[in-house]
């Protein structure tokens, strides 16, 4: 008997302390950023933000999380995204809500409830912010994940405007240092030709695997075997071996689309070569969401099968899910997988470094003196870095090291008394003595040449 409680007690012991361990972790597949981190999570959003900037897209938020119900009906019921990767919950009112997978029909839902119809056309949105989709984490793929994206809703389905997107998209890359990036485009029509495609598609997938099924070799995988009835052009990007090989003989969907199909194609592919950006044109390219028409590309680097983003036009999304037709347009970049390249080629401390001066001080005198002036370069927007909790001069210069300051102020007993500060730079190791008065005026002429 005493022994069975023992063992009983042990048991609930265990349960606690594996409770007591999830307690201290986050969830499968989500991370902390840290400060260390943030900073390029903060250079992402900045260039984003140049970009939006640059060509007049509006900054947008929706919320994170949105009814279930404009994800089954926008992205689509059969895709893996609503099937398998939504995260689904109900609230005490008994709403069913999701954490929001994707943010593109968040943003065509919002363009609908707050009548962007009646501003010029067309609107130009951007957005930045977490994701959720329930799926294996690995390098690369996580739980929760950050996209930047731009979408352009209303107007004309002009090609201009998936050519927009598309060099929105490159640019934004470049700004992330990441080069050699491999654009692939397709089309996947309309619904008219779209339609027709499929049921061809259908038709040879049946037959191949009749015949090749009798001779008992493989067939394409469980999830294709079923997409294949009920999401055929799917079938198409599933990078499982078997499927790769089957798909080889399929029928192309750009020997399939329709004379304005065909035209719009051309028209974004005119746009993309007369800024002699290189493309690949892949007809197996389908992405994974039933709102897309036409246009559909996605950005990889050489060698990777991870994509850094990936878009293309959702004319039927509107209506999809209970709007009036409208023509749009846009693209969503995986920040995760973009920062963890550029995160291979600069440290924080390199994008931080650029203009930021550190102050050190020596004696309780100087470190009133050194607060105040931070101060100052506060209100001139001069930035700053400072370890006055740190009293050894050593000590505070391992900090200016550490963030790489290009210049350090030193203000010691001797500079309180005269009112100036020293201006060491930490390249030459030389050191001056500037007037106090004068060292705001005199550090911006250093570092910005005025
Ligand atoms: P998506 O291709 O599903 O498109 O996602 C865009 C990018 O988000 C991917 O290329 C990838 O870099 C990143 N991403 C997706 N899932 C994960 C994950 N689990 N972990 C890390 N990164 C991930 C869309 O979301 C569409 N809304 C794009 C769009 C905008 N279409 C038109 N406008």
């Amino acid at each position: 008997m005493a022994n069975e409680k023992n063992t009983n007690n042990e048991i609930k012991k265990d349960v606690k302390s594996a409770k007591e361990r999830l307690l201290l972790q986050t969830p499968k597949g989500m991370r902390d950023l840290l400060p260390e981190d943030y900073v390029f999570w903060e250079k992402a959003m900045h260039s984003a933000s140049e970009i939006a900037d640059f060509y007049g897209f509006g900054h947008i938020e929706t919320p994170i999380l949105e009814y279930a119900d404009l994800f089954a009906r926008g992205v689509g019921m059969n895709t893996d995204m609503v099937e398998k990767e939504m995260y689904a919950l109900k609230t005490k009112g008994e709403d069913m809500l999701a954490l929001r997978p994707e943010s593109t029909a968040a943003i065509m839902r919002s363009f609908i409830e707050n009548g962007m119809s009646r501003l010029p056309q067309p609107v130009k949105l951007w957005y930045f912010g977490p994701h959720f989709r329930y799926e294996n984490p690995q390098s690369g793929r996580y739980r929760q994940f950050y996209q930047t994206g731009f979408e352009i809703i209303g107007g004309e389905p002009d090609p201009i405007f998936d050519a927009i997107i598309i060099i929105s998209a490159i640019h934004f890359l470049e700004k992330m240092k990441i080069k050699n990036v491999i654009i692939e485009i397709n089309s996947i029509g309309c619904k008219q030709c779209r339609a027709i495609y499929k049921r061809k598609l259908q038709d040879f997938y049946r037959k191949e695997i009749a015949s090749v099924g009798k001779k008992k070799n493989k067939v394409v995988c469980s999830d294709c075997e079923r997409r294949i009835g009920t999401n055929p052009l799917r079938v198409l990007d599933c990078k499982k071996d078997a499927c790769v090989q089957f798909k080889i003989n399929a029928p192309s969907i750009l020997d399939g689309i329709c004379a304005p199909c065909r035209t719009h194609l051309k028209g974004v592919l005119e746009f993309i070569d007369e800024l002699n950006i290189p493309y690949t044109l892949n007809p197996y390219l389908v992405r994974g969401l039933d709102y897309y028409n036409r246009t559909v590309f996605e950005f990889f680097a050489e060698g990777s099968n991870l994509a850094f983003g990936g878009g293309g036009r959702y004319d039927y999304l509107a209506d999809m899910i209970g709007g009036k037709s409208t023509p749009a347009v846009g693209v969503a970049l995986g920040l995760d997988r973009i920062i963890n390249i550029l995160k291979a080629k600069e440290t924080n401390a390199d994008i931080r470094k650029k203009e930021k001066v550190f102050i050190a001080h020596v004696g309780a005198a100087a470190k009133k003196k050194a607060f105040a002036l931070i101060n100052e370069f506060y209100k001139n927007g001069v930035k700053m870095i400072e370890a006055l909790g740190k009293e050894s001069l050593q000590a505070q210069l391992k900090v200016a090291d550490r963030e790489n300051c290009p210049m350090v102020l030193i203000i010691g007993q001797k500079e309180v008394y005269e009112g100036t500060v020293i201006i060491r730079d930490m390249k030459t190791g030389v050191q001056e003595n500037v007037l106090a008065s004068k060292i705001i005026e005199e550090v911006k002429k250093r570092i910005y040449g005025k």
